[in-house]
């Protein structure tokens, strides 16, 4: 038995209780296999894992048997797509049974309890959270998706969310805070909601990658280049500024992004998968039969395309690569990226963006060394990493020329502060509040737009005819804004050692 932080999502589909009045046994199995099986695909095309089957209920556990950081957004986007392929599933039983399945889930993220593997009797998780994630399921409206606390503060920046509501649970003393699911968030997500600051400095580091993107258009050689810095510093930020600017001077650039999973927990090779599928348009959900064909369609070579459908865990049946040895197996994979790379190059420049480097193993980097020496054309590999790459893969490159890296530093104070104004154009704040947010934040925009998140949801920035306000401040002295503002004390506080620990 091993405590585990996970994501515990519960199902439950209503109006099986007409169903069951209208269909014969055998044809309700029939209904409810196919409702089943859609629900079970989604839950497994993000990840997940389908515990059991409770009466109409699906009950899914994110986080076994690895844990990934992103397991409650995992969790939340099978969600969103197990509403969806009801949906689809609906037209099917309307047009066949006059009948329409309706289905409300809760999801919850908190530390359960694992059983062993070898003990199948034994659930995979228990405790409280999974509890908690069932009773959110009932508590949900129809056709609505509610999240707790936990599974909130995970995927807040990728997702939409109602405000909260404390909720009475059966059987709980205390209320449960919850929130409504209403959506994806849009490309970004990181930011406070509402408030987005223009690019602030980094004109160095921009210069930096036109000179190296110039060096590639003319010599039309691959080259990888890694934008290194700690957490939350704006490493994506500035390949995403770059990216922008280059689309439009170069409106035919192919630029695909990938991103590293967490260590340990991905595929080896799940960053170039999602190059591929975005090269191909393959969804993740897509059926292997349509993702093979959009990958035929694509790569007409049929050992490169098995090759790399490996890469990308695309089943191709009856592959030739099962014959053969794992190192030749390797080779084809070595052999089919760069000349994928050197086909996408071909027409005109190529872009990938590989996110996060950091959690990329020895497999992915020496895969990528070998497009970068093997592919030809105006190519660019840009990398982002936290300087644990460097202390992890201190090889990597191999001392080519081929290779660069950008280090971003933090913010200058002076930056910070135009980050600030950015962020929250008219305000008026006192002058120490801004002070302690900028000495808090310390150069970092994640931990500054952080901590504006906070002081507006705890409500210490308001905004009133168009400016921001704030209502207290640490050094503030009357009884009403010292308790907002002890409270903003501890808390950013709070919220600072957990972002260093976690961001
Ligand atoms: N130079 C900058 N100017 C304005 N906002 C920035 C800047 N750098 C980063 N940000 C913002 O700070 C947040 C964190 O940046 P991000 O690029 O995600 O960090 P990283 O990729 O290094 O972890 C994002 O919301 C981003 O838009
Ligand atoms: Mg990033």
């Amino acid at each position: 038995m091993e405590r585990k932080l996970v994501t515990v999502l519960f199902a439950d589909a209503m109006g099986s209780t007409s169903l069951a009045d209208r269909l014969d046994p055998e044809r309700l199995r029939t209904v409810l296999d196919s409702y089943f099986a859609a629900m079970a695909g989604a839950v497994d095309s993000w990840g997940g894992t389908v515990e059991k089957f409770i009466g109409d209920a699906v009950m899914a556990v994110f986080g076994v048997p690895a844990v990934r950081e992103d397991d409650a957004e995992r969790a939340l986007s099978a969600a969103m797509e197990m509403m969806e392929r009801l949906e689809e599933l609906n037209k099917e039983l309307q047009a066949r049974h006059g009948l329409t399945l309706r289905m409300r889930i809760g999801v919850n993220t908190g530390e359960v309890v694992t059983g062993t593997p070898s003990d199948s009797s034994q659930r995979l998780v228990s405790g409280d959270p999974v509890n908690v994630a069932a009773r959110l399921q009932a508590e949900a409206e129809p056709d609505a998706i509610l999240a707790g606390e936990r599974t909130y503060l995970s995927a807040r920046h990728s997702f939409r969310f109602g405000g909260p509501m404390d909720l009475q649970l059966k059987g709980k003393p205390e209320t449960v805070r919850a929130r409504r699911v209403l959506g994806k968030a849009s490309e970004s997500r990181r930011g406070v909601p509402g408030l987005s600051s223009p690019l602030v400095g980094r004109a160095p580091e921009l210069q930096a990658l036109d000179s190296l993107l110039d060096e590639v258009l003319e010599a039309r050689r691959p080259r990888l280049v890694t934008v290194l810095g700690p957490a939350g510093v704006g490493k994506s930020r500035l390949v995403h500024e770059f990216v922008a600017g280059v689309r439009a001077q170069h409106p035919n650039a192919r630029v695909l992004r990938g991103r590293c999973l967490a260590a340990g927990h991905g595929i080896t090779f799940w960053a170039l998968g999602e190059i591929l599928r975005a090269a191909c348009g393959i969804r993740l959900d897509d059926p292997a039969q349509l993702a093979l064909e959009k990958l035929k369609a694509k790569v007409p070579d049929p050992r490169t395309l098995e090759a790399l459908a490996a890469t990308a865990g695309i089943a191709v049946p009856g592959t030739g690569l099962e014959a053969l040895s794992p190192q030749a197996v390797a080779e084809e994979l070595a052999s089919a990226w760069p000349r994928f790379a050197s086909a996408e190059a071909s027409a005109d420049l190529a872009i990938w963006v590989v996110e996060d480097l950091h959690w990329a193993g020895d497999p992915l980097l020496e895969m990528l060394e070998r497009v970068i020496a093997r592919s030809a054309g105006p190519f660019l590999i840009i990398g982002t990493a936290r300087p644990d790459l460097v202390d992890a893969h201190p090889g990597f490159g191999g001392g080519s020329e081929n290779f660069s890296t950008i280090s971003l530093r933090p913010l200058s104070s002076k930056q910070s502060q135009q980050l600030l104004e950015g962020l929250l154009t008219m305000a008026d704040m006192p002058s120490e509040m801004t002070a302690d947010i900028l000495r808090k934040a310390d150069g970092n925009p994640f931990f500054l737009e952080e901590i504006v998140r906070r002081l507006i949801e705890e409500e210490v920035l308001v905004r009133q005819d168009g400016r921001w306000h704030s209502t207290g401040s640490p050094s503030a002295g009357c009884s009403g804004p010292t308790r907002s503002s002890e409270r903003w004390v501890t808390r950013s506080h709070r919220l600072c050692c957990r972002l260093k620990g976690a961001a």
